[in-house]
């Protein structure tokens, strides 16, 4: 392929090809939109042949892609920087998709961790705004809705997803079985719900900024990766400090590490100095973390981790909180819950 530049001094190396397919009807999109328009079609074309198509910020409109498919288009190009506004972008599309509310148990809740971990993807690579913050609160309306109409959803939560999506996965995970144990602790106002829906969706946001080398490791971190681990709370605390989000949320989102025997973070703080909500949610936190495959240790059955958490994290956890996550666990059909309510002795 000839060397040559484009109009726009793009180079063949800035260029990724996309299909048209990928763009849907009127949404907004936020990264410029190339188009081939010389003799070299396909994925490489010359870089002289390129034109922008639509600059940033734009809306797309409902443009068939049969129609530039006839016009000799069946790929856009973006630039290699505006690769991660490109996946939020189609991020944000699939999340778009609302829970049937008609589905089982088990399907509903699959749906939610699907278009939540979705979001929570959008959240990591482009940071929070009033946008996406409306979705997870109807992400968190659902949660609440589906639990509300069968309280046994929670055991369908699904812990083994590919590691990439882990954290988004996992945070939709948090905000589900924390609201299960908040209504087996007796909680019924929609709000306080809602509030921890949320803030177990957003309890890890600041790991947006955790270093990527830090947040993948597979083994155990050194003591100057463990320190930029421990900055997600107070970072995550920042990055909703202009948004509209309950106390509580907030809360969740800066305590949720902290330690009833002082030896969390970032705050060292203990006992009842640590909001409920947040010792609530680290515990939803740590069972959930306990029972996935990561890359550092392999699942953990239901039993195991609440096993380790009753004796390894003794003095460290809210008793009563997790007495709920037990209680939250267990109903009369299922099978292993003697085993489960027997911990609580
Ligand atoms: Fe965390
Ligand atoms: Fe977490």
């Amino acid at each position: 392929m000839a060397n040559t530049t484009s109009p726009f001094g793009l180079r063949e190396e800035d260029l990724i090809a996309i299909p048209v397919e990928a763009l849907k009807p009127n949404t907004p999109i936020n990264f410029d939109l190339y188009a081939s328009v010389g003799g070299s079609k396909g994925p490489n074309p010359r870089p002289s042949d390129i034109v922008l198509f639509a600059s940033a910020p734009s809306n797309w409109n409902n443009t068939e892609p049969a129609v530039l498919k006839k016009c000799g288009i069946s790929s856009f190009f973006i630039r290699q920087a505006d690769h991660a506004r490109y996946k939020s972008y189609l991020a944000f599309n699939s999340a778009q998709r609302s829970v049937d509310r008609n589905g089982t148990p088990e399907f509903r809740i699959s749906q939610i961790q699907d278009i939540g971990s979705h979001l929570m993807e959008v959240c990591f690579h482009t940071g929070m705004d009033h946008l996406v913050l409306d979705r997870l609160q109807t992400v968190a309306d659902d949660i609440v809705t589906c639990l509300e109409d069968d309280p046994r959803a929670v055991r369908h939560i699904q812990n083994l997803v590919d590691h990439d999506m882990y954290t988004y996965f996992h945070s939709t995970g948090v905000g589900i079985l924390s609201v299960a144990m908040a209504k087996a602790m007796g909680e019924n106002n929609a709000e306080v719900l809602r509030g921890f829906a949320l803030g177990g969706l957003l309890h890890d946001i600041g790991k947006r900024l955790t270093p990527l080398h830090v947040l993948n490791k597979s083994g155990p971190l050194l003591d100057s990766e463990w320190e930029l681990m421990k900055r997600h709370p107070e970072d995550g605390f920042e990055a909703v400090k202009n948004l509209e989000v309950p106390q509580m949320v907030r809360d969740i989102i800066l305590y949720h590490h902290e330690k009833r025997d002082g030896s969390g973070y970032p705050h060292r703080l203990t006992a009842d100095k640590i909001p409920l909500p947040a010792q609530l949610v680290s515990i939803a936190d740590i069972f959930n973390a306990l029972t996935t495959t990561r890359s550092y240790h392999k699942k953990r059955s239901r039993f195991e981790a609440l096993m380790l958490m009753k004796h390894d994290m003794n003095g460290k956890l809210w008793s009563d909180g997790f007495k709920a996550l037990i209680a939250a666990l267990t109903d009369g059909e299922n099978k292993d819950s003697e085993e489960l309510r027997a911990i609580c002795v």
